[in-house]
């Protein structure tokens, strides 16, 4: 099963792009854990780690292709928030970002008629919807928590595996 250097590349860029993601997310996790809300700090750890996760699995699966990982410079992230609520909206703009180039990743593995990587990609179209609804979510749930303590959030949010 063909391989393409247009495949190749594509999936690389989206390697690069799920480092960039670890990294706001780490960003993130450290401006929650500078203001106390360790549990809101633990869960953007998480979702940090579940990025480089992705990379990872993106890494061997280009390998496993018999193809060539090219890891390159990471762009620089935020650094400045100013709310938990601005924090969740700009975590579901990014997610939802992600899903357009999941999608076009599943689109170019049909032009080039690599079902695997289709097959790859799929996995990841399922990821995004979750992704995105775990993003809503937070948003919501921050939202209902306004005018009340966001300790009790902060605290199920630690609770994250
Ligand atoms: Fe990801
Ligand atoms: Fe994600």
């Amino acid at each position: 099963m063909k391989f393409t250097e247009r495949m190749q590349s594509a999936i690389n860029e989206q390697i690069n792009f799920e480092m960039f993601s670890a990294n706001t997310y780490l960003s993130m996790s450290a401006y929650f854990a500078q203001q106390g809300l360790d549990g809101f700090a633990h869960w953007f750890f998480q979702q940090y780690r579940e990025e480089l996760e992705h990379a990872e699995d993106m890494m061997r699966y280009v390998i496993s292709r018999g193809g060539r990982v090219e890891i390159k410079a990471v762009d620089a992230v935020e650094t400045n928030f100013s709310s938990a609520l601005e924090v969740a909206e700009k975590t579901y703009a990014h997610e939802c970002l992600v899903s357009e180039k999941i999608e076009a990743l599943v689109r170019l593995a049909a032009e080039e008629k690599d079902m695997p990587s289709q097959d790859f990609f799929w996995k990841y179209i399922r990821e995004q919807v979750e992704e995105e609804a775990n993003a809503t979510t937070l948003i919501d749930r921050i939202r209902l928590s306004e005018g009340h303590s966001l300790l009790f959030l902060d605290k199920e949010l630690g609770e994250r595996k």
